[in-house]
């Protein structure tokens, strides 16, 4: 992969599945060092650290674990100052990545079906939960925190990656509590006079479900925490924030606990999707005064991701990644020998709820396939215009791995893909907006590339505005990084 190959797109299948399968070896080593490989140059203003968290370990001792969410999370830091880039990583030193690595071998059940050698004797009503804090990653009120949603945050020192130990945000959260990976910062929160907050929640599945929403100052402080009770079980991963609400996707999904409490399945392989059920939303004021919650009905769909939601006259848009349909994780299924073409595509909807009449409109934005969505950090839950999103490097509706990455202008369909096909595999971008941009897409895209014909990973620093075109910069590791799932930027240097 090189200045001279991106952008160049194949019509026939643009990946080798051999190369692919590479980027899920494990990565065991821990670095830190200046990059020195670079195509193009670092802008020098952009300044700060992003941390992008994701499965580090895709095996233990000589036994691979089920599925790539099991994996122990490993934090990476590209650091950049006055044009130069650092790159650091280190393990989340959670209580049971610490027992295993003794170990030599796996000791808990994954939530996605990895199990305890020695069949399901040696697992059947084995309920502990590993918490491995592998899914998402950010730094607020002064803490930098790995996130995985079943559990507490781990709390890291944000210069040196070292394991503080786990987080209760000042109390905020008790022994156990779960803690949603997807919080979402509100540039300028109503509430309180325009500053600044961060806002998630916590679900708590079950006959019905809990839902509690919490919102953050920037000194970490808890300002407001509430809960909600909702019919039916709940698999919920992700959410979106207006200015008045914070909106929730309940899957259309069924969950039979009896293989998992016999050790056959993991927790996560015995929801079942319901195709014949309806996708309910539901609309959660951020003001604690107002109780109103409000559920809406749409077909059925499956969304992990939500791009973006903004309120206009009396309705509210939601952008989300939607599937038709969700297939089971399988215990006897091995993840790294999927079947691209048998699964549903990601692709992009927007919901429009109408909060006269309680209808919802849908509309696909694109067919092509698609996940982790992201924008100008300064548009959360405001209308925006620009969107980019990991792509296929096809468009033509089928599922693929992400090839490239997408830019949609949502005021006039205009696309630009930058593609890095055929050896290139793209992970979540992030948007850096330019200090004093005077346009919303006036910024760079960053997103970490696998490059499965040399085994390495590479981070891409793409212009915002004309993202089809020369990458800035590619800084080439030495070493690959596994794919990831989610991370975010801070304007802080932390070298
Ligand atoms: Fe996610």
């Amino acid at each position: 992969m090189s200045l001279d190959t991106i952008s160049k797109i194949d019509n026939s299948q643009p990946y080798n599945i051999e190369e692919w399968k590479r980027g899920y070896h494990s990565q065991p080593n821990e670095y830190s060092y200046q990059i020195e490989e670079i195509e193009g140059e670092i802008p020098v203003e952009l300044s700060g650290t992003l941390f992008r968290n994701g499965p580090g370990l895709l095996d233990i001792g000589d036994s691979p674990i089920h599925h790539p969410f099991d994996g122990d999370g490993m934090i990476s830091a590209l650091i950049f100052k006055n044009g130069k880039a650092y790159y650091r990583n280190r393990f989340v030193q959670t209580e049971a990545y610490i027992k295993e690595r003794e170990a030599g071998k796996i000791l808990y059940r994954g939530v996605f079906g990895t199990k305890k050698p020695g069949g399901w004797l040696n697992n059947i009503f084995d309920l502990k939960l590993k918490n491995i804090a592998n899914t998402s990653v950010i730094y607020w009120g002064g803490k930098l925190l790995a996130l995985w949603e079943a559990a507490e945050p781990y709390r890291l020192d944000p210069q040196t990656l070292e394991t503080i130990g786990i987080e209760y945000l000042d109390g905020t959260l008790e022994t156990g509590d779960a803690f949603a990976a997807h919080p979402w910062i509100d540039p300028s929160c109503e509430l309180d006079d325009g500053a600044p907050c961060m806002v998630n929640f916590r679900v708590e599945p079950g006959l019905s479900s809990k839902i509690t929403l919490f919102e953050f100052a920037p000194d970490g402080k808890l300002l407001r925490s509430h809960s909600h009770s909702v019919p039916g079980f709940s698999f919920i991963h992700d959410f979106i924030i207006t200015p008045h609400y914070a909106i929730f996707f309940q899957n259309p999904v069924n969950f039979n606990p009896l293989p998992f409490l016999l050790g056959m399945r993991g927790a996560g392989e015995c929801v079942e999707f319901q195709p014949n059920k309806p996708t309910k939303i539901i609309l959660i004021p951020r003001n604690p005064d107002n109780k109103q919650v409000k559920t809406f009905s749409v077909e059925s769909g499956f969304v992990f991701h939500h791009a973006n939601a903004f309120e206009k006259d009396n309705s509210i848009c939601v952008d989300s990644i939607t599937y038709q349909t969700l297939p089971q994780v399988q215990p006897n299924s091995n993840y790294k020998e999927v079947d691209f073409d048998s699964l549903d595509p990601g692709q992009l909807w927007r919901f429009t709820l109408n909060l006269d009449d309680g209808t919802v409109d849908r509309q696909m934005l694109e067919s092509r396939c698609c996940e982790f969505p992201t924008h100008n950090p300064n548009q959360v839950g405001r209308e925006y215009r620009y969107l980019y999103i990991g792509a296929a490097a096809n468009n033509d509706g089928r599922n693929a791995p992400l090839q490239a990455i997408l830019k949609l202008d949502l005021e006039t369909g205009e696309r630009q893909l930058h593609s890095f096909a055929p050896s290139g595999y793209t992970s979540e971008p992030i948007f850096v907006p330019k200090p004093n941009a005077d346009t919303e897409d006036a910024g760079w895209v960053l997103t970490l590339v696998y490059d499965g014909s040399k085994h390495r990973s590479t981070l891409a620093i793409l212009d915002g505005e004309n993202l089809a075109g020369d990458a800035i910069a590619l800084l080439h590791l030495k070493h690959h990084v596994p794919y990831g799932l989610h991370g975010s930027w801070c304007d802080r240097v932390f070298i």
